[in-house]
């Protein structure tokens, strides 16, 4: 075991989890004003209409399916989910939804940075959180599909690992012997975590928190506003009434 894998998988994850942890209370609490995620339906809403829900729902159904790492093995064998069921889930559902979702991102993508406004709008944050988000899913996907013949049975070494973290003992030599992509899609994985609390993404946490209430809530309308003058020419006059000028009595 190198030092790099002894940092890597047995002290990045606490930096990651920590980092988690204080700064998403710390926006939370000193920031409350900027836990949004900033809808952007008003600067475009064609494309958002589209790519928007996909890119949620098969985000949500990967996430739910690493999930299932916190299963151990022989849990599965006693329901009866043996290695070759586990793996062809695994592959077909988890995979098509990663391919699902990357469709998703790459329309995602297109519309905040080929439309001139949704650019303008787009902060450094984003372009970091672009990034690892892009990097995350597209090695999480090669990874899948890298292990079409389940050769490597990451529930054997990979997921004890991950599951090791949680009990503060990580089982740093299991992760170790993992292929290279696994290493560097969780190395991204865990990153993206660690950035999370500073974007946009905060979001999800309400998400959670309002207990899904989200999904059935009501659409924002937004509405083109049709230009009445002399309403307008009124309300001026009662928010600088110093500035109104004889034409606009
Ligand atoms: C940091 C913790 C993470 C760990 C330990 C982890 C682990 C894994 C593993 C083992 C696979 C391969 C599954 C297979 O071969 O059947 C995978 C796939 C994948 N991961 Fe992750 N991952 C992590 C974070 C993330 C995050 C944050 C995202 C998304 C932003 C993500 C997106 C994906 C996608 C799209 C796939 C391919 C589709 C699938 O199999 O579900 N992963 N991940």
């Amino acid at each position: 075991m190198s030092p790099i894998d002894i940092f890597l998988w047995g002290v990045y994850p606490y930096i990651v989890l920590t980092i988690l942890v204080v700064g998403t209370i710390m926006r939370r609490v000193f920031f409350p004003r900027t836990w949004s995620t900033k809808s952007s339906q008003f600067l475009e809403s064609k494309n958002e209409m589209v790519a928007t829900p996909i890119f949620h729902l098969m985000l949500l159904f990967v996430l739910f399916g690493h999930l299932g790492m916190f299963i151990p093995k022989e849990v599965m064998d006693s329901i009866g989910v043996n290695e070759h069921m586990y793996h062809m889930a695994a592959f077909y559902m988890g995979g098509g939804a990663g391919v699902l979702l990357g469709i998703a991102l790459i329309l995602l993508i297109r519309r905040r940075f080929g439309i001139k406004r949704m650019k303008a709008n787009t902060s450094r944050m984003d372009i970091v959180l672009y990034v690892l988000m892009t990097l995350t899913i597209v090695l999480g996907i090669c990874a899948t599909f890298s292990n079409a013949d389940g050769s490597f049975e990451y529930r054997l070494s990979l997921t004890p690992w991950v599951r090791s973290i949680f009990i503060g003992q990580p089982l740093v030599a299991q992760m170790a012997i993992s292929p290279l992509i696994y290493k560097v899609h969780i190395f991204c994985g865990l990153t993206f975590f660690a950035v999370l609390p500073f974007t946009r993404i905060v979001h999800m946490f309400s998400g959670i928190t309002a207990g899904f209430k989200y999904l059935g809530r009501k659409a924002i309308v937004y509405r083109r506003r049709k230009i009445d003058e002399r309403a307008l020419a009124n309300e001026r006059a009662l928010e600088f009434p110093s500035r109104v000028t004889p034409s606009d009595k």
